[in-house]
């Protein structure tokens, strides 16, 4: 054991302490155990350390949720599935799926451009892909009713936040959608299925927080023929001059640290969300 590294016991202890949070207890165990880790080396006692952990989950996770009661996610299950039953037009589960995507502060940003936000995305990839897999994704596939994705599309939705996996995997389930959803540690390592298109919404500058190398580590493992990268660049309130120049600056170091598998780089953005979808020249890393 490297003399810097704490030992498996305090690990342990912060992260079960960590886990008596209400505010915390639903974050993925691998993230917690990986910050505890982290923060251990630093901190000036286990009281320090938790405090750390808990800022640092805060910083990952806590800040985009707006609700944070586990009940009320069966509350929202029941909703979503009583708006889906005998709603032929789709209007009333759309109605609740707007609302809950309001939910988290990403998504809730997104839903002025939600009718174009996919399609657009799909247009520069040339069409609708036949599987995703949605990385970080928070509430986002909750935002199905406007993908215009054929009905056979698998959707495989991952996040560190448990409580959003299990709301993503109900609604899923309800509308009939072959998919997968999992609570995972996307900063650690992960051997992730080979699909069309990896969606990485708002992930990068989340990811960085945490480990400088996690994003390029991800994206380098991906078997896809296209990735989705997109940063917050204003928020609705017009606060944040200054975040374009700084994430356009990030994407541009990504690209070379994935140079030369990006054969072309196709922007597809929105007013506050700087959205762009890169095309690779083979399918699978292993081929690179
Ligand atoms: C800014 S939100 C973006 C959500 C969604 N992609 C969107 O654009 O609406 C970042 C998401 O990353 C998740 N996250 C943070 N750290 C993570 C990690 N290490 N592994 C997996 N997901 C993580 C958070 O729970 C949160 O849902």
């Amino acid at each position: 054991m490297n003399a810097n590294e704490p030992a498996d016991d305090d690990v342990r202890a912060v992260v079960g302490r960590v886990a008596e949070s209400r505010r915390y207890r639903a974050v993925d165990p691998a993230v917690v155990r990986r910050l505890a880790s982290e923060e251990l080396r630093r901190a000036r006692g286990p009281d320090d350390a938790v405090k750390r952990v808990k800022r640092r989950l805060h910083q990952a996770v806590g800040a985009y949720r707006t609700s944070a009661a586990g009940g009320a996610i069966d509350r929202d299950i029941e909703r979503l599935t009583a708006a889906s039953q005998g709603d032929r037009s789709g209007g009333e589960l759309r109605a609740v799926c707007r609302d809950l995507l309001a939910r988290h502060a990403s998504t809730r940003e997104r839903l002025p451009f939600l009718d174009r936000f996919y399609t657009t995305i799909w247009d520069a990839i040339g069409g609708a892909p036949a599987s995703l897999l949605d990385l970080g994704c928070g509430l986002a596939p909750l935002a199905l009713p406007w993908m215009q994705l054929p009905a056979s599309a698998t959707y495989h939705a991952i996040d560190a936040d448990s409580r959003a996996i299990r709301l993503v995997d109900a609604f899923l389930s309800l509308v009939g959608r072959p998919h997968v959803a999992e609570a995972r540690d996307l900063a650690g390592e992960v051997d992730l299925p080979a699909v069309d298109v990896a969606l990485l919404l708002k992930l990068v500058p989340i990811l960085d927080r945490q480990d400088p190398a996690a994003s390029v580590r991800l994206l380098r493992s991906l078997a896809v023929r296209h990735m989705v990268v997109s940063f917050p660049i204003r928020s609705l309130g017009g606060r944040g001059r200054g975040m374009e120049t700084t994430y356009r600056r990030r994407l541009e170091a990504l690209l070379r640290d994935l140079d030369p598998r990006v054969r072309r780089v196709t922007e597809a953005s929105v007013p506050n969300e700087l959205v762009v979808v890169l095309t690779l020249s083979r399918e699978h890393p292993a081929d690179a």
